[in-house]
C-alpha cells in the first residue's frame, strides 16, 4: 500500500513567493515542498508536490494517483471556481482529498466564494496562508492512520 501523498498545485502558482505576495505571502513553492515533505515525515508519509498551469494535466495526475496516492492534497487554484474536469477526476480517486487555499478566498470577490472541488474534499482549509498546506498534510496523517 503506498504511503504518498500528491500535493497538487494549480495555475500561477508557480509564481508563489513573487505574485501578489501582499495575499499570497513570500515562501516558495519550493518552500511549501520542503515543509510538506517534513510534516508528512512525521506520518511516515511520502510528499510529493507538483504543479501545473493546464488543467489536463492536474487531471492526469489524479489519475495517476488512483494508483500512486494514498491521499491528495490540492490548491487547484483559479480551477477551484471553473473546473467540472477536477472535480470529475477527484471522483475517481477513492483515498481522501483535502482542498487549500492560500488566501481568505471568503473575503475575496464573490466568483471565488463557490468550490467545485470542495464537493469532493474531505475538508478545506482556506486563509492559513502557505501553513494550510502543513496543516492539511497533519490531517493527512491522522486521516491515513
Ligand atoms: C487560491 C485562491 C484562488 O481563488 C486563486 O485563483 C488562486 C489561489 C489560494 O490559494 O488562495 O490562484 O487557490
Amino acid at each position: 500500500m503506498t504511503r504518498t501523498v500528491y500535493v497538487l498545485n494549480g495555475p500561477n502558482l508557480n509564481l508563489l513567493g513573487k505574485r501578489q505576495p501582499e495575499i499570497y505571502g513570500r515562501d516558495t513553492l519550493e518552500d511549501v515542498a520542503a515543509e510538506c515533505k517534513r510534516v508528512a515525515a512525521e506520518f511516515g508519509l511520502e510528499s510529493d508536490l507538483r504543479q501545473s498551469n493546464y488543467e489536463g494535466q492536474i487531471v492526469d495526475w489524479i489519475h495517476e494517483a488512483r494508483e500512486k496516492a494514498a491521499g491528495i492534497i490540492i490548491n487547484p487554484a483559479a480551477l477551484t471556481h471553473t473546473s467540472v474536469a477536477v472535480l470529475d477526476a477527484l471522483h475517481t480517486f477513492e483515498g481522501p482529498v483535502l482542498e487549500v487555499h492560500i488566501s481568505n478566498v471568503h473575503k475575496r470577490e464573490s466568483f471565488r466564494h463557490h468550490s467545485y472541488v470542495s464537493l469532493r474534499a474531505e475538508g478545506v482549509i482556506a486563509g492559513f496562508g502557505v501553513e494550510g498546506y502543513a496543516l492539511a498534510m497533519r490531517r493527512m496523517g491522522s486521516l491515513l492512520k
